[in-house]
């Protein structure tokens, strides 16, 4: 079976980091699932599909002609990487994962990441929902001041306009809607272990996953 690390934990919460560099040390590949629901999102909006067409959407993400080449994100060969980290894609993204037929629309791509020598997943339902039979499961909270702050940085150093009240009161919202909804809601696997990273560098965070990366591994005799 090809191992699978997966971090799930609410928006900004570092995850995103975390994941690629633990992958990164590992060897492993990585899946950005969130990027998967902004690059819908994107399609959705540029298509001007209405957010709450479930078909029309589900249609347009099973056939999502996305390529991962590194740093960068194609779709039909346009780089979109920066387009989707914009909140109002953000916004777009959380509204459209609700709809069970949009979701059920991503789980072949997403399964699809599994390839040897393994994969580290970062999402919402990595844990619950697409890899529900993980190594190693991780939950990754920080509180909701550390995380406006962290996505006030990001935004700036990608050169968008950002303001802290106005981050403050999205998180809080895109948090009810990604905890509360009826389908693959955010919350912690069975078994997943709890990592709270407001107090914590991205260092410390990363070294505490390879930590428990490293214990299961002492446990298998590899
Ligand atoms: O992690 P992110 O901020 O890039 O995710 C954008 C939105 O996508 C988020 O508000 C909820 C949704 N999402 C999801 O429902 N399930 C996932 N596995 C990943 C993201």
């Amino acid at each position: 079976m090809i191992p699978v690390i997966t971090i799930d934990g609410p928006t900004a919460s570092g995850k995103g980091t975390v994941a690629s560099r633990v992958a990164a040390a590992l060897g492993f590949g990585l899946l950005d699932s969130g990027a998967l629901y902004r690059l819908t999102a994107l399609s959705a909006l540029e298509a001007e599909i209405a957010l709450d067409d479930a078909p029309a959407i589900a249609a347009l993400a099973r056939v999502l002609p996305v390529k991962f080449e590194d740093e960068r994100i194609l779709v039909a060969g346009r780089p979109v990487q920066d387009a989707i980290r914009q909140e109002a894609i953000g916004n777009a993204a959380s509204k459209i994962a609700a709809l069970p037929a949009v979701r059920e629309a991503l789980v072949e791509l997403q399964h699809g990441f599994r390839q040897a020598p393994g994969l580290v997943a970062d999402g919402r339902d990595m844990g619950t929902v697409i890899f529900p039979d993980a190594t190693l499961k991780v939950f990754l909270t920080a509180s909701v001041h550390a995380r406006a702050e962290r996505r006030y940085k990001q935004l700036i150093e990608k050169g968008f306009p950002a303001n802290m009240l106005a981050l403050l009161q999205d998180l809080k919202e895109r948090d009810a809607r990604d905890t509360e909804r009826a389908v693959a809601p955010l919350k912690p696997a069975e078994g997943a272990h709890l990592l709270e990273t407001s107090e914590l560098t991205i260092e410390q965070s990363v070294e505490q996953v390879l930590d428990w990366w490293r214990h299961w591994a002492g446990t298998q005799g590899k």
